[in-house]
């Protein structure tokens, strides 16, 4: 697997996850918006070669890094894909300035909270019935960089 940023060729396939993980998920238009945004940095994992296995992203407004997203296909969970991305976005997020990452998490998104947890994030906060589709809240995370 390689790591390298998303690019314009990769907006369809990451569309497509997109919809295989998110009950609200980003249209191609919203993913090709938020890969050229000035703050934004989205990397890309693939198999070598070949299919895309998961993308993510953050942005880095001052000493602040938001994680945007982040997925791994199917097929594809724990196999450490999810872990060598935010790892990298870690790593550049405190590359461009940020102190700190923060995120929002589905209260019940175990996977999801394993990743950060083993990464460092810890709940900061809640934001109540922040998710539709269902509906349910966010945990706030933040980890130091
Ligand atoms: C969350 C997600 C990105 C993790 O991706 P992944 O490539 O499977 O993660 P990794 O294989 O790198 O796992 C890294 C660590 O995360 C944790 N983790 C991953 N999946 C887990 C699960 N199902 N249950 C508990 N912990 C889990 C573990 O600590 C794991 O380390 P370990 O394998 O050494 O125990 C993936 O499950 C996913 O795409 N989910 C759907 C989209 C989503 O919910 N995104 C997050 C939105 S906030």
């Amino acid at each position: 697997m390689t790591l390298r940023l998303l690019m314009p060729q990769d907006i369809p396939a990451a569309a497509k996850l997109e919809r295989l993980c998110f009950s609200v998920p980003w249209s191609e238009e919203t993913l090709a918006a938020e890969a050229a945004h000035p703050f934004a940095l989205c990397v890309a994992a693939r198999e070598d070669g070949g299919a895309l296995v998961g993308y993510g992203g953050i942005r880095v407004f001052f000493d602040t890094a938001e994680l945007t997203t982040i997925a791994t296909a199917p097929d594809y969970r724990r196999l450490g894909a999810g872990e060598a991305m935010l790892r990298e976005l870690m790593l550049q997020a405190a590359r461009r300035g940020a102190a700190r990452m923060v995120l929002e998490v589905r209260e019940g998104n175990e996977a999801a909270r394993g990743l950060y947890a083993k990464l460092g994030f810890s709940a900061i906060g809640r934001r109540k019935g922040y998710y539709r589709k269902p509906t349910e809240d966010a945990l706030v995370m933040e980890a130091t960089l």
